[in-house]
């Protein structure tokens, strides 16, 4: 019987995995999981109560309460949290400043590390992150570490947000986004570290469609298994 495939892509905030992961998944009929969108609809959650969110206590008693579940259409991956569709509202700024802080917490990375595994059960998979190669899926078939450099990413993702509507300063991206790889390269709880046998993937200049080649040729002798 053929093993499922999985594709683990980690890497800094960012970076295009995202871009990557839903371009491998519709060219390959994968199922695609944003395991970020994850942690930041668990932030939501606590924002919207209004959680002190330095009461690890009280977050993790309220896990209980948090239900989250993906639907996929057009190999876009929609985040629902407690039953209400939250894709939109999840990567705006003040999820975006408080992520990191959530995402450190043991219990938190346990309850998400759980739901990402069962979720792979017998399916070929694509899944980002940032400890999908280290923790989640440690046997991936392939794993990818995207990395580019600070300013192009800030600035990617500057034009995403203003496309968007949203109000924000380049500055204020570029700060969010070094200040969330310091957090999440240095927490105790697996940080973000290149799994030894992941490949870099640096795309500073590379575009959408050389990135996407770049990965099918890594993902390709493994097909032959399906
Ligand atoms: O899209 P972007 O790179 O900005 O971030 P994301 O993938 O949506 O992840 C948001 C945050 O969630 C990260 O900065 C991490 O703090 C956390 N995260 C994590 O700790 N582990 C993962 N597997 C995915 C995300
Ligand atoms: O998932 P992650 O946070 O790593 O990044 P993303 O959301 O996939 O990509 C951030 C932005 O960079 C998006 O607006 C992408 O369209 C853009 N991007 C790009 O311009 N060139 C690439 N080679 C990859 C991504």
């Amino acid at each position: 019987m053929s093993k499922n495939i999985i594709v683990a892509i980690d890497g800094y905030s960012s970076c295009g995995k995202s871009t990557l992961a839903k371009a491998l998944a519709k060219k390959l009929h994968f199922i695609y999981v944003d395991s970020g969108a994850m942690y930041r609809a668990v932030t939501l959650y606590f924002l919207r109560n209004q959680t002190d969110l330095s009461n690890h206590d009280i977050i993790i008693d309220a896990l209980e309460h948090i239900d989250l579940n993906f639907h996929s259409r057009d190999y876009q991956s929609h985040i629902l949290l407690n039953g209400e569709e939250v894709s939109e509202e999840i990567r705006q700024m003040p999820v975006s400043e408080n992520v990191s802080k959530i995402a450190a917490i043991k219990e938190v990375r346990q309850a998400m590390v759980k739901q990402q595994q069962k979720m792979a059960k017998s399916k070929n998979m694509v899944m980002d992150g940032r400890d999908i190669g280290t923790t989640v899926f440690p046997n991936a078939q392939v794993k990818l570490f995207m990395t580019a450099d600070p300013k192009i990413r800030a600035e990617r993702r500057y034009r995403e947000l203003l496309s968007k509507g949203e109000q924000v300063e380049l500055e204020e991206i570029f700060e969010n986004l070094a200040h969330r790889d310091y957090l999440d390269t240095t927490r105790e709880e697996s940080p973000l570290v290149r799994a030894d046998d992941a490949i870099i993937l640096d795309n500073t200049n590379l575009s959408e469609e050389e990135q996407l080649n770049f990965a099918l040729d890594k993902i390709k002798p493994f097909l032959i298994t399906l």
